[in-house]
């Protein structure tokens, strides 16, 4: 009868979190093409940017490829979540290939910007990171060497378009909402009649997740990210907790690979999920927490969300 109390802890659950409507309509996707036309269905590039989703659709009979010439002929292809270049529908064509598109309805959005404003004779400057699968989709939409992509206020200092007078932006849908800001002032300060979207193409989910972890975070002296390496949206949240006073921020893929150690100290820990993490891994994160505390939850909720996206029609009938 000397167990030791557990030490209370406060886990403090940023909401919303986790998955929105775009990874959510393309997880169906695969798993509609599955029914539809059997195993294996081909999955250019993960589906998602988690490791967890990935393993789950590929033990129901996905491929995951990074290319279509990994994809065999007369075979069912699906399209991932970030979007593709323009060569790569018109490939899957040629080859006849049945093809399935889970780009984001909101990705499609910036990538008919693109083209509207290549078709009005504007060069245009992308704000992104290079080398992201959603921002080569994008690019990939209008010839080569139309689009200029910047990262930085600093690289936005330094552009130098052809006309200043015929000049558009447009964004990546997962950006740092601050740091878009700070790119796109030295935008219109530079070149006064950039045309662009009202404010910049970061979308909903990744707006309200990264509200939410900001009011969160200065209430608690740590705060863990539940999503990969790989995914842009989770990376910004920690960038965004870290600077709203949460500097014991850190990504965790899932609870095994918690160090606990964090929280020595720590009485209030933050809990959030990037837009591609499933929310069994956040609950997976508070188990493992109860092993070792003696939790209380707190839940702030900072917005509702309602958005859902149809699927494609050749799975919705
Ligand atoms: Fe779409 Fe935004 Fe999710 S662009 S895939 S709704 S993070």
């Amino acid at each position: 009868s000397s167990v030791p109390a557990k030490r209370p802890l406060t886990l403090v659950l940023a909401s919303p979190r986790g998955f929105c409507a775009g990874v959510d309509r393309a997880i169906h996707i695969v798993e509609k093409a599955l029914e539809k036309y059997q195993a294996p269905v081909y999955v250019r590039h993960e589906i998602v940017h988690n490791r967890f989703v990935v393993e789950s659709l590929a033990q129901k009979g996905a491929v995951f490829v990074e290319e279509l010439d990994e994809v065999p002929d007369d075979a069912a292809v699906v399209f991932s979540a970030h979007g593709v270049p323009k060569t790569v529908p018109e490939e899957a064509d040629r080859r006849g290939l049945t093809s399935l598109d889970a780009t984001c309805p909101l990705v499609t959005k910036v990538h008919r910007e693109a083209e509207l404003h290549y078709d009005m004779g504007r060069q245009i400057i992308m704000i992104g990171h290079a080398g992201h699968p959603e921002v080569i989709g994008t690019i990939g939409q209008v010839p080569e060497g139309t689009v200029m992509l910047v990262g930085t206020p600093a690289e936005a200092e330094m552009v130098q378009p052809r006309d200043p007078s015929m000049l558009a932006y447009i964004t990546q849908t997962t950006l740092s909402v601050d740091d878009a800001a700070a790119v796109i002032d030295v935008l219109y300060r530079r070149f006064p009649d950039i045309v662009g979207p009202k404010r910049e193409d970061i979308c909903y989910a990744t707006t309200n997740r990264q509200a939410a972890v900001k009011t969160i975070a200065p209430k608690c002296e740590a705060l863990m990210v539940i999503g990969s390496p790989n995914s842009s949206n989770s990376s910004r949240l920690v960038e965004v907790a870290t600077r709203a006073g949460c500097a014991r921020s850190v990504l965790v893929q899932r609870a095994a690979e918690v160090d606990w150690s964090l929280l020595d100290g720590v009485s209030r820990l933050g809990i959030t999920a990037g837009a591609s993490a499933p929310e069994i891994l956040v609950e997976e994160v508070v188990a493992a927490a109860r092993e070792r505390f003696d939790v209380t939850i707190e839940e702030v909720r900072v917005t509702t969300e309602t958005v859902t996206f149809k699927l494609p029609q050749a799975l919705s009938e």
